[in-house]
């Protein structure tokens, strides 16, 4: 049984739209054949990109999206991928598989992709191994408006006008792949880097991203926030649900009950690293001015048999839809610290939003929980008080019509009971409900609606109290109207 009290005194903040960003990297099929297919292919696409996933992904509102990596961003060289597709370079991607990377998709077609998903750029430069002309020219490529060598470049290249770059990331996982640095050394180049990335727009500042911490390193958080603070707006944070060691990426589907718990208990740790990070950025940052920038979180599991084990293609199943729920509240509960995140990724990649096969098209129990989630954008977060069982995980937003309440039981077998009281009469409630019957219920291009979300009818409430049954394995969702 559980229970939830709702003040309409007590508010958290705003929840950042982009809580619920995506992120695309040059890796496998994330890009080619997921997102982009050229302007020549038999699937039908607009300007080369795919429209039945740009059609999906409007559906769950993708406010930004991060790109072009992760590890390859620290690789990429954005002068490959301007002008002609057929003299662009053709390089190996020593990232993903040491595969040919022709190209193709590049800073045009990125932004072409955005207009199509209604989404503002997120772009990880490259500290790793580019140069700081090489990054200041690219935001100069993209932003500049007027003449000046590199917006001729761009109007030369068949754009005009120069694009919006909300969020810049400078490197990415600098402590590992994007150099294997020190966070003191690193806390100079961030320093240096960012001081040559200029907001030509003084409406519309480019807001800077530092490369945080993996996990759990504390140490890297200090020295960074002690050196940096000031010339940075965000600091990034990468945690991935693991069902057990690292080293030992477990299976998507046909695992054991100790691998449903082990994933979720993974995922539940982003909290505590939220708690302490924070706790490290209060010292130097009290006003919590800087976001802390979740750009990379979601399972990593074995990757599908018979795929290319560097192209991370795994499965989907109910149990990456806790994880996602359970992940998107605490994210809501963080509301005063956590500004930005960005699951990994959003086609064919780790937990995806979708999957691709040729013309086929599949929606992952993640997509639904988005989909259901949409009306937390920009929602108020509610301070609510709390007593849920330990299966279930839940969050409150105020929108214009009432509260919108997600819940979600991650038991196996026994539904949870549900009472929420609320200070302001209810007028009415309708619900949508995600649910499995079996641990690894998911989508195949064989069975593309086995799992989906569909009408919640079992809930009944008085003025001020309504009660819900939430059966397990489920992501439930219920819009409380106080207002008609
Ligand atoms: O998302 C896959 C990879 O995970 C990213 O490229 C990297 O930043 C992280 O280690």
């Amino acid at each position: 049984m559980s229970y939830i009290s709702i003040d309409s005194q007590r508010e958290r903040g705003k929840i950042s739209k982009y809580i619920y960003g995506q992120f695309s990297e040059h890796l496998g099929h994330g890009i080619y054949d997921g997102l982009w297919v050229g302007p020549d292919s038999d699937i039908p696409n607009t300007n080369g990109i795919r429209n039945d996933v740009v059609s999906a992904l409007r559906a769950i509102n993708v406010p930004v999206l991060r790109w072009p990596g992760g590890c390859f961003a620290d690789t990429y060289h954005w002068t490959d991928g301007i002008g002609p597709a057929s003299t662009r370079k053709r390089i190996v991607n020593t990232s993903w598989g040491s595969v040919v990377e022709n190209n193709h998709f590049g800073t045009h077609e990125y932004f072409e992709l955005l207009k199509q998903l209604g989404a503002d750029a997120y772009i990880n430069g490259n500290l790793g191994s580019g140069t700081v002309q090489e990054m200041s020219e690219w935001v100069e490529y993209m932003t500049f408006n007027g003449t000046s060598p590199m917006a001729d470049l761009r109007t030369a290249n068949g754009h005009k006008d120069p694009w919006q770059v909300k969020f810049f990331g400078v490197g990415n996982e600098s402590w590992g792949g994007g150099g294997n640095m020190r966070p003191e050394y690193y806390a100079d180049l961030y320093r240096q880097y960012q001081t040559f990335i200029n907001s030509y727009d003084a409406d519309t500042p480019i807001y800077k991203i530092a490369s945080g911490p993996n996990v759990d390193d504390y140490h890297w958080m200090d020295v960074l926030m002690k050196n940096a603070a000031p010339y940075m707006d965000g600091i990034s944070l990468h945690h991935y649900a693991l069902a057990s060691a690292w080293e030992d990426k477990r299976p998507a589907l046909d695992f054991p009950e100790s691998e449903w718990f082990s994933l979720i208990k993974s995922a539940q740790k982003m909290d505590e690293l939220i708690t302490k990070h924070s706790t490290i950025m209060d010292k130097y940052d009290p006003q919590k001015r800087i976001g802390l920038i979740v750009d990379e979180w979601g399972s990593w599991l074995r990757a599908e048999k018979d795929t290319n084990p560097a192209f991370l293609y795994q499965q989907n199943t109910i149990r990456d839809a806790m994880i996602a729920a359970i992940t998107l509240h605490i994210f809501q509960k963080h509301v005063d610290r956590v500004q930005m995140a960005n699951i990994a990724q959003m086609v064919n990649v780790l937990q995806a939003m979708l999957l691709t096969n040729g013309t086929k098209l599949v929606k992952t129990p993640t997509y639904y929980v988005f989909k259901m989630f949409t009306k937390h954008q920009e929602a108020i977060a509610m301070d609510t008080f709390d007593n849920l069982s330990d299966t279930t995980s839940a969050s409150v937003s105020k929108n214009a019509d009432g509260y919108f309440i997600s819940l979600c039981n991650f038991g196996l077998s026994a539904p949870d009971d549900i009472t929420v009281d609320v200070d302001t009469a209810i007028k009415s409630v309708s619900g949508t409900v995600l649910r499995g019957l079996r641990m690894d219920d998911h989508n195949d291009f064989e069975h593309p609606d086995e799992v989906k979300s569909e009408e919640f009818s079992t809930t009944s409430f008085q003025p001020h109290q309504l009660k819900a049954q939430i059966p397990p394995m489920s992501v439930v969702t219920l819009q409380v109207n106080t207002n008609k």
